[in-house]
């Protein structure tokens, strides 16, 4: 356990990728108490300068040996180097807040939404894992109304942005749209198809029974965040030519009647949300004006009229920062 000090020494593993950049902003902007930030990736990015606090902090190698008297290790460069070093780097008394899947459904490791379930922080063993962006935003929205009202069953399809596939899809979007408006040929490398001007119902590899992994991530998540195994989820994920933030189109069966009304004014007051809903002014969240924000933004509330207790929603949030960054320095925090 992490004694309480003044400042940490902080490492961003993965410093150099979408979520590891973002992560440098966010603990800067949130004036997180940072007394020395180490910054690691592979040999590729040896040497890079990047920059925290208007000072250059240079990229070093991951091995196993850098972790000792670090406090603290956001870690965001794949699963595969988490499930290697977060046992290392725990045993050397650090704490790891793993961005990627490695650890998420491990029954010893606890999936973290501060708005959710913080309550769970307290008994990490070294590993906290940080859920997945899509999962993240969506229970954020979610937990008010189970709270209040009970939620069954959750619909939820989703339009993801670039961004939550990494740099290199990004590259991929841009580079694409650019050859397309040149009239150039278009040669899918990230993806399986053309994703500029496009629409891609896979999110993940598909599993035996159709689904993709990031659709079975959302299920298995949201039961582990809300600590209720009966809350039936079922998702769509869809990868859209966004460049960054991720929208949600959500549809909530829940045990007791909640009015369109009554969903707005309590989202209203929970953490970390902004309900922005008046379609007859124009005004609902869209992913160009969650991008670069730090609350889940809420609108399109409207009840279901082909059940009893039925609502719809509409959601939009930055994966990069709630989906990712912000989420694990808020469990720094
Ligand atoms: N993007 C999102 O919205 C999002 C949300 C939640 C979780 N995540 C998870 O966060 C992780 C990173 O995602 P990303 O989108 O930031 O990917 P990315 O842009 O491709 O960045 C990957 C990072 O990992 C580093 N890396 C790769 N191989 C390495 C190695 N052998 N040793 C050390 N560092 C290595 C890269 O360093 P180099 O520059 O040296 O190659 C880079 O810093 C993934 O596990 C992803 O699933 C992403």
């Amino acid at each position: 356990m992490l004694k309480k000090k003044d400042k940490y020494i902080v490492a961003v593993v993965g410093a150099t990728g979408a979520v590891g950049k973002e992560m440098v902003t966010v603990l800067e902007e949130r004036n997180f108490p940072v007394e020395k930030l180490r910054l690691f990736a592979s040999e590729r990015s040896e040497g890079k300068i990047i920059n925290f606090h208007q000072r250059g902090v240079t990229v070093e190698i991951l091995t196993e040996k850098v972790f000792d008297g670090i406090d603290i290790a956001l870690f965001s460069a794949g699963g595969d180097r988490s499930l290697q070093y977060a046992p290392i780097a725990a045993k050397a008394g650090c704490v790891v807040i793993d961005n990627s899947s490695a650890w998420r459904m491990d029954p010893a490791t606890p999936l973290v939404v501060p708005e959710v379930n913080p309550q769970d922080l307290k008994w990490h063993k070294g590993i906290i894992a940080n859920p997945n962006c899509s999962t993240i935003q969506m229970v954020v929205a979610l937990k008010p109304i189970h709270d209040a009202a009970k939620i069954k069953r959750v619909v939820v399809t989703t339009f993801q942005s670039v961004s939550g596939t990494g740099s290199k899809a990004m590259d991929e979007l841009f580079h694409q749209t650019a050859d397309i408006l040149n009239f150039r040929d278009v040669k899918p490398v990230v993806y399986p198809h053309q994703i500029a001007f496009n629409c891609l119902p896979q999110i993940d590899k598909f599993m035996d029974d159709g689904y993709t992994k990031e659709e079975i991530k959302m299920v298995n998540e949201t039961k582990k965040i809300m600590n209720d195994d009966s809350i039936r989820v079922t998702a769509t994920t869809v990868r859209v030519p966004v460049f960054r933030a991720h929208s949600e189109s959500i549809n909530i069966e829940t045990e007791k009647k909640i009015t369109a009304n009554e969903v707005r004014a309590l989202l209203s007051k929970a953490p970390g949300i902004i309900v922005y809903d008046a379609p007859e002014k124009g005004v609902y969240p869209l992913p160009v004006f969650a991008a670069g924000k730090d609350e889940v933004y809420v609108g399109r509330i409207r009840e279901d009229h082909t059940i009893d207790n039925g609502i719809n929603m509409w959601i939009a949030a930055d994966n990069l920062r709630k989906g990712a960054a912000l989420n694990a320095v808020q469990i720094a925090e």
